[in-house]
């Protein structure tokens, strides 16, 4: 059986760090509000001509060298944006072109904050398909073009920021069977646009637009879903939540996260929390959070992870990945 083994991890987040005190000379916010309902200090915002494409390079830079992989051995690379740099073409193909990849294809996914689970779980089916060898996935993002920077109730939650994973198709045999990719869970159910959305785009007001969001509604369904789909990925290999090592959420809001963890039972310090410093980087969370942990010595070979997210789309899903 193939299986989509993980080579290596990279992060990239910008340099300028923004703290919830310099927000609250901006609008009307204060750091105990933001720190009580989201767990977010900081975040980190893209500097002026700092693209997605710029903060995905970067990061898969990082991975590669991390995983010990040419880029020109990649023959697949898979993008989740939200706030790619042009309309078209996909994101992915800067970075392909910035790293030198000549084969196979490289696309963007759109799944915004579920972006990183979907771009896993497309190029792992590709992996195990025989379509691709060594794929790059990539969660990259600049959330800063895309917020009303005088609606408080979304400019504190939001980051700039880029992950990445490198997978590579592997002839699973003996202990190595039971590594990469393991499962994973896919949804999403458009009826519940409206309470998450970005108002403009290229068909519909020829302009970019901002995010919009009803957040108490979001937060609902965040609870409930992140639940369910934890569930229905464990169930899918046989495994339990005692048998989670790491959790790796979508850092959307320390409240949710820590909903998850008591759910699966899983103590604090199994939960890998990056939101207090980097606040909600959308698609490049779950990898920024996954390589912070790996490259601080927390996540180790072997190690079963749980990674799970939701957002616009509503779209959601999880993924267990065995270290
Ligand atoms: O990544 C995509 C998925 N997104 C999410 O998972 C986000 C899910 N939602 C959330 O994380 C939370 O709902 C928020 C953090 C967005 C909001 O927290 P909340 O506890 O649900 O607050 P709320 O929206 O119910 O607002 C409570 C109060 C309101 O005032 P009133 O009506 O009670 O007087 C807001 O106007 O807090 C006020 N408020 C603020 N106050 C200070 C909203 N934003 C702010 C702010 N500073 N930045």
């Amino acid at each position: 059986m193939i299986r989509s083994v993980v080579k290596g991890c990279g992060g990239y987040l910008p340099a300028r760090i923004v703290t919830n005190e310099e927000l609250a000379k901006k609008v009307d916010t204060s750091d105990e509000w933001i720190q009580q309902r989201t767990g977010i200090k900081q975040r980190h915002i893209a500097a002026e001509g700092e693209f997605t494409s710029h903060l995905a390079i970067k990061a898969s830079e990082r991975a590669l060298e991390h995983a010990g992989i040419d880029a020109t051995d990649l023959d697949l690379i898979v993008l989740a944006t939200a706030t790619p740099d042009e309309t078209f073409p996909a994101t992915a193909t800067r970075v392909q072109a910035a790293l030198g990849m000549r084969n196979g294809a490289a696309f963007d996914v759109q799944a915004v904050c579920a972006g990183f689970i979907y771009a896993l779980s497309v190029a792992d089916s590709l992996l195990k398909s025989g379509t691709a060898s060594k794929a790059l996935v990539v969660g990259a993002e600049t959330f800063s073009r895309i917020l009303d920077w005088h609606d408080r109730s979304t400019c504190v939650l939001f980051g700039d920021g880029a992950g990445a994973m490198v997978l590579a198709a592997e002839e699973g045999t003996g202990a190595s069977a039971d590594r990469g990719v393991l499962a994973n869970a896919l949804h999403s159910d458009g009826r519940h646009h409206d309470i998450l959305y970005v108002d403009g785009g290229p068909s519909s007001t020829r302009t970019t637009g901002f995010l919009r969001m009803e957040g108490r509604e979001v937060f609902k369904h965040a609870v409930v879903n992140m639940a369910a789909v934890v569930g229905e990925v464990l169930d899918k290999t046989g495994l339990t939540s005692k048998d989670i090592d790491w959790l790796v959420p979508h850092q959307a809001n320390k409240r949710i996260i820590d909903g998850t963890g008591r759910k699966l039972g899983l103590a604090a310090d199994r939960i890998v929390l990056t939101v207090d410093k980097h606040a909600n980087t959308s698609a490049a969370s779950i990898p920024l959070a996954l390589d912070t942990a790996v490259k601080d010595g927390r996540i180790k070979r072997d190690d079963l992870l749980l990674l799970e997210g939701i957002g616009g789309g509503l779209a959601w899903g999880a993924s267990l990945v065995r270290w």
